[in-house]
């Protein structure tokens, strides 16, 4: 069985070509926008960080993989998303919490996550897909994660498909809660509409 992140991202290169639109809506320390950059080599990605040092961190890591031209790093909170990004997108991630080793205070807000998560889904081309990891154990965390399960849970059935990906036999581990814009399809030959 494969592990979150890895199955996370699994989950979204399924869904992008090399001329794809990605958006990171937690940069971190930068490794999911590294990664996804070397992928999409004709493509762009976006990243959002509130955390000035993330920039930083991401940037140098950037650098010290060669450089990309193909990538926006956005110093703002991932809700005002639409200001920046214009264009529909391919897919998405957002890694939850804090940043493992800096400041614990510094971690996604509900209310931010939810206006993010909206606005992600609406952004979404058709076949696009939104990947969001939850980490449950603490208190914000699990705020977000009864919360994201239900508008993901909310999605109308008739364009939208939601998931959830957890390990069973351990307390409050993170899991993945994914929502795509599936591509409508015949239903005798599978065929799209
Ligand atoms: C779990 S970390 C992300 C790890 C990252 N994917 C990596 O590869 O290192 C969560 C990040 O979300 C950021 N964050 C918190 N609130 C945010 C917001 N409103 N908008 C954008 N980023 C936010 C934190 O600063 C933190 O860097």
């Amino acid at each position: 069985m494969k592990d979150i992140l890895d199955f996370a991202k699994e989950i979204l290169l399924e869904r992008m070509g090399e001329d794809g639109t990605f958006v990171d809506f937690t940069m971190g320390n930068g490794h999911d926008t590294l990664y996804f950059a070397q992928y999409l080599k004709k493509g762009h990605v976006y990243a959002f960080d509130v955390q000035e040092m993330a920039l930083e961190n991401t940037k140098k890591l950037l650098q010290d993989n060669g450089g990309f031209a193909n990538v926006t790093l956005i110093h703002d909170s991932h809700h005002r998303v639409d200001q920046y990004v214009r264009e529909p997108i391919d897919a998405g991630i957002f890694n939850l919490g804090y940043l493992p080793g800096s400041d614990k205070s510094v971690t996604t807000q509900c209310e931010t996550t939810m206006e993010a998560l909206e606005k992600a889904v609406n952004l979404l081309k058709t076949g696009g897909v939104i990947v969001v990891i939850i980490y449950p154990g603490h208190k914000e965390g699990s705020r977000e994660a009864e919360l994201v399960e239900q508008f993901c849970a909310g999605l109308d059935k008739h364009k939208y498909n939601s998931y959830k990906y957890a390990l069973l036999n351990k307390s409050n581990p993170p899991y993945i809660v994914a929502a795509e814009k599936f591509i409508p399809r015949n239903r005798y030959t599978g065929e799209p509409l």
